[in-house]
């Protein structure tokens, strides 16, 4: 059977049929990854995959990330639960519009969310595609960020008097991990350059950046707004519709992603792993 993928018709995302993910050839694996370059979000449906054959798929990838502030499920150390109960109260997890891990020093090339328990209405992820955010900036605001480098933080989220820290609400079933690490700082610059498709993209992730180089913490806000205001529009956005067995891989290099709610009374559950920075991918 050949691989058919079907674009989505949105800013980015495509479907991918005709292929089972526990069993890729590398011819395979060379056709996912160029479809996952030009379209940057790939959607499989129909995979039957246990916990084992998500970590085989990711490391088909690259290598696993470094997942900070989350535990993992047990006997599977590189995978993370996102997990939300009928009957839970807690604000939703990763609402805000983000690319995986940003303060690393090397976020994560991608990540893999596989969908298990699936409400009937809501919980869809929606994406924004960076590149194409950037191709269409206006000039004025384009000339304000060339050059300008963005200063990463987790604090806002993850330290001990961040979103998810001590205070956080007590039936939050997804196991996050709050920790002083958060408070760590990582620079990277406001416009990259993809490392496989030799695109520039826009890399602003404003839950996580807490000020640009050489700014005014207040015109620092105020550009990061306006960055935000101009990345997020609908127009560069694709609207995921989850099925179970249905795995996503999305590229966190030129998408940012948010969760959806709407699914109240209903459980949902997604099994993650990232797959990491990894060197060796170059622009032909
Ligand atoms: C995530 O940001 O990892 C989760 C997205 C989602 O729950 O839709």
């Amino acid at each position: 059977m050949s691989i058919q993928v079907t674009a989505s018709g949105q800013a980015c995302g495509a479907t991918v049929r005709g292929v089972d993910l526990r069993d890729l050839d590398d011819d395979a694996v060379a056709s996912i990854r160029s479809s996952w370059l030009e379209h940057k979000v790939l959607a499989f449906p129909d995979q039957e995959l246990s916990d084992t054959d998500l970590e085989r798929f990711t490391l088909r990838f690259g290598p696993f990330g470094n997942d900070p502030f989350f535990a993992s499920i047990d006997g599977h150390p590189q995978i993370a639960a996102i997990r939300r109960t009928a009957t839970e109260t807690s604000s939703l997890f990763a609402e805000n519009w983000h690319a995986d891990w940003s303060f690393q020093e090397f976020p994560p090339d991608g990540t893999c969310l596989y969908g298990k328990i699936i409400p009937p209405v809501g919980g869809d992820t929606l994406f924004t595609n960076q590149q194409a955010a950037l191709e269409e900036m206006p000039a004025e605001l384009r000339g304000q960020i060339d050059g300008r480098v963005a200063i990463h933080s987790a604090r806002g989220g993850y330290a001990p008097d961040g979103t998810y820290g001590d205070d956080d609400e007590s039936d939050r079933s997804m196991q996050i991990v709050p920790s002083d690490d958060a408070y760590a700082t990582q620079r990277h610059p406001l416009i990259r350059i993809h490392p496989e498709t030799g695109a520039e993209t826009l890399y602003s992730v404003l839950g996580y950046i807490i000020g640009i180089d050489g700014m005014e913490t207040d015109a620092g806000r105020a550009l990061l707004a306006e960055l935000y205001h101009w990345q997020t529009r609908e127009a560069f956005q694709y609207r995921h519709r989850w099925e179970p067995n249905m795995l996503v891989m999305w590229d966190n290099r030129c998408v940012l992603h948010r969760a959806t709610g709407g699914y109240e009374g209903h459980e949902r559950l997604l099994h993650r792993t990232t797959i990491g920075y990894n060197p060796d991918v170059r622009a032909a």
